[in-house]
């Protein structure tokens, strides 16, 4: 087994502390939050985690889903990450929250992890008509209600309509999303969606893997539905963030680089992560 190959990115620039921005998820997902923020942001460095070794988190307790991401955000911190983004909506839904508010302050008060289901949230409310907003989540996700909580706070005339896909990722990580497999579980799960409210008109693709579903999801929602894909739209949110927040920014190096680390075998993480991220990925091993 390779041994573990942690590294410290953190570097001092003009007096400055500086380093990575972190992005971690479960597994494969967050890689497509990923390559938007580095459409959007190409300058900056970049440290990916994917705790492929435990994932999915989908069907997790809430209790370890919270515990591994704990894991991973300190891991980041270790590594000097002032910013650190969950790219994944099982983590953002079902550990954020705790992370932010109850870890944070002892932690490291002027750091910061950021999620993907309060930028998304925001979103939603340019592109329905009709206020009826449809999710499709982990179970954890969907179980965790958080869009519900979140859009109806926001939204309160909103009504929102989420339903749990737990064929999806496995699809996904056994690259069988192009396949006739994909086509009966991505068909069967629309039409139960749609079966909740016929007059959804937005749904979130509110887990990080499923933009690899979009062909399929494409070819079997109905007419008129609109699908959100979170990583432009988080992508986006962080560029605003980061002009918002300069006392956040000034710790972020400028390299326009991106290393990925992973909790399993990097042999096996490398070639699929490659798919996800439109470049070559040569992943190191990192223990939590
Ligand atoms: N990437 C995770 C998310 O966005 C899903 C994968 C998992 O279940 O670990 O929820």
């Amino acid at each position: 087994m390779q041994k573990n190959l942690t590294y410290m990115a953190m570097m001092i620039k003009d007096g400055i502390e500086q380093a990575p921005i972190g992005v971690f998820d479960s597994g494969f997902g967050g890689l497509t939050i990923l390559r938007d923020i580095r459409r959007v942001l190409p300058q900056y460095d970049y440290l990916f985690v994917g705790d492929n070794a435990r994932a999915p988190y989908g069907t997790r307790s809430r209790e370890l889903v919270y515990e591994f991401t704990l894991q991973a955000v300190k891991h980041l911190f270790k590594q000097g990450c002032h910013l650190i983004i969950l790219a994944c909506n099982t983590a953002s839904a079902e550990a954020l929250r705790t992370i932010q508010q109850q870890d944070l302050p002892t932690l490291a008060p002027d750091r910061r992890v950021l999620g993907v289901v309060r930028p998304t949230v925001e979103k939603v409310g340019e592109l329905t008509r009709t206020g009826h907003i449809g999710v499709f989540g982990t179970p954890g996700t969907i179980a965790s209600r958080s869009y519900n909580i979140e859009i109806e706070g926001m939204y309160p005339d909103f009504k929102v309509h989420g339903h749990a896909c737990p064929m999806w990722v496995p699809l996904v990580e056994n690259r069988e999303s192009d396949g006739d497999g994909a086509d009966y579980f991505v068909k069967k799960d629309i039409d139960l969606l749609m079966s909740q409210c016929p007059e959804i008109d937005t749904v979130i693709l509110g887990c990080t893997h499923y933009p690899l579903l979009i062909n399929k999801i494409n070819q079997f929602r109905p007419e008129g539905v609109n699908i959100i894909q979170q990583g432009p739209i988080v992508a986006d949110s962080l560029a605003d963030y980061l002009q918002r927040h300069p006392e956040i920014e000034r710790h972020c190096s400028r390299g326009g680089t991106c290393r990925y680390f992973t909790t399993e075998d990097p042999d096996h993480f490398s070639p699929l992560a490659s798919v996800f991220v439109n470049e070559p990925v040569n992943a190191q091993r990192v223990i939590l």
